[in-house]
């Protein structure tokens, strides 16, 4: 295979496991111990915010108490070295934790929001939001009462920074998918697309995602392990 240039990487819960934050559909995971149709929906939302406010406000502090891990580790060096050969690294996110900014990452795109923003549904202002939130939270931009919101996508919800995404699965040489289950669209059906743009197609996970038979290749392991020898392997040419 020729040295990818220009990489994208689709990342999911499982980057994050080993920073200890939770996944969603492996034995013990949020999706396992809480229900998603009451806590991760407009509706569950509309019908009991104080519940799902404190749901995400655990998890905001849980975020800001977790650390980066040697993958995300590793794919922020593989943005400066492909930037450093004229190549470029396209990373994309279903994670709504700040893991991969914090590990140096400077491109990230979170399409499924970010935990650490929180939104307006009155003036539709998305302020950096590191404390909990409430029903009573005003906006720090037009001042509406009881309107604040977690800056993130939820089930029903439109994705966001598609056709960004689109554009840049379209001019990859190389679709890398890290730590996901592939059991959610539009994501799961990435790789199909990079299989459609004749693009190779690399898996690193634990276990097989639902869409493992799309990949190319897979990898199976702990991402701490397999990210960053699959960037040494980018890195040094051996790919
Ligand atoms: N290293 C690598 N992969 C891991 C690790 C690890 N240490 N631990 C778990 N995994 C893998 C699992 O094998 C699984 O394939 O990570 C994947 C996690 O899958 P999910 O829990 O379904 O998470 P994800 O694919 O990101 O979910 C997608 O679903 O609920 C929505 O919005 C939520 O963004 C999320 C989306």
């Amino acid at each position: 295979m020729p040295i990818p240039n220009t990489i994208f990487v689709l990342t999911g819960a499982g980057i994050s496991a080993e920073s200890g934050l939770g996944t969603f559909r492996d034995t013990d995971g949020v999706w396992a111990r809480f229900d998603p149709m009451r806590l991760a929906t407009p509706e569950g939302f509309a019908a009991d915010p104080v519940l799902v406010h404190d749901f995400y406000n655990h998890r905001r502090r849980d975020t800001r108490a977790a650390s980066p891990n040697p993958a995300h580790a590793a794919l922020a060096r593989l943005e400066a070295g492909l930037a450093e050969r004229g190549g470029q690294l396209f990373l994309c996110t279903q994670n709504i934790d700040d893991l991969h900014e914090r590990a140096g990452s400077r491109h990230v795109v979170h399409m499924h929001g970010e935990l650490l923003r929180a939104r307006c549904t009155a003036c539709g202002t998305e302020p950096v939001w590191h404390e909990d939130l409430t029903v009573a939270t005003a906006c720090p931009d037009c001042g509406h009462g009881g309107g604040m919101r977690p800056d993130v996508v939820w089930f029903g919800e439109m994705p966001k920074h598609l056709e960004a995404i689109d554009e840049a699965l379209s001019e990859a040489d190389l679709f890398v998918a890290i730590g996901t289950s592939g059991a959610v669209y539009p994501a799961a059906g990435y790789v199909a697309q990079a299989r459609a743009f004749g693009i190779p197609t690399l898996a690193l996970t634990l276990e097989a995602a639902d869409n493992a038979g799309m990949f190319e290749a897979t990898r199976l392991g702990p991402a701490s392990a397999t990210v960053p020898a699959f960037v040494d392997e980018i890195l040094s040419g051996r790919a």
